[in-house]
């Protein structure tokens, strides 16, 4: 992103203390995607900053919630299908688990087995990283189903936490970077 396009995203996001929980700086993007300007400006930058030409994306998988409001978007940009991580309980069986523990809290996500097909590059997408427990479960759930991970595209990522490192050794884009 240009620092002019990242200074306005920047701008619109907004900074809660102690939410969920206490010491917790919540970043909330909605406002993101309710702006015309920013929500075009975001868009553009997450295509121009794809961590991995186009042609070595089979697939992306985005992370409810946040990635569901623009990994359809982003999908349909690059001609690509879309797979949706859940929370549990929420997708018919047969389905694959992965418990991690967030910035917050601990959680269960789960993906369609028959989502994946063997070999296929999933690109995984979410708003933002922290600690990286949701992004490596959500790995672990494309492993578990035959694909591979092409790499990680997520618009904030929290600094001084690790979650990109975390990861493990994949080509990985955030588009903004927040103390
Ligand atoms: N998910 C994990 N940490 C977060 C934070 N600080 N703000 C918004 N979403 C988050």
């Amino acid at each position: 992103v240009g620092q002019e396009d990242a200074q306005y995203l920047v701008s619109l996001i907004r900074s809660i203390p102690n939410y969920p929980k206490d010491g917790i700086l919540f970043r909330d993007f909605m406002p993101v995607f309710a702006d015309a300007k920013a929500l075009s400006i975001l868009m553009d930058a997450l295509e121009k900053a794809l961590p991995v030409p186009v042609d070595q994306i089979d697939a992306i998988a985005g992370l409810e919630a946040r990635g569901f409001l623009f990994g359809p978007a982003m999908a349909a940009r690059l001609g690509k299908g879309f797979i949706a991580v859940r929370k549990a309980g929420k997708l018919p069986p047969p389905v694959k688990s992965a418990s991690y523990s967030l910035e917050y809290g601990e959680a269960t996500i789960e993906i369609e087995s028959n989502a994946v097909h063997e070999g296929e590059r999933i690109l995984i997408v979410d708003d933002l990283i922290a600690t990286g427990g949701s992004a490596s479960a959500a790995r672990d759930l494309v492993k578990a189903c035959g694909g591979t991970v092409a790499g990680f595209s997520f618009v904030m990522e929290l600094d001084g936490l690790n979650g990109v490192a975390s990861l493990g050794d994949y080509p990985t884009s955030s588009l903004l970077t927040m103390p």
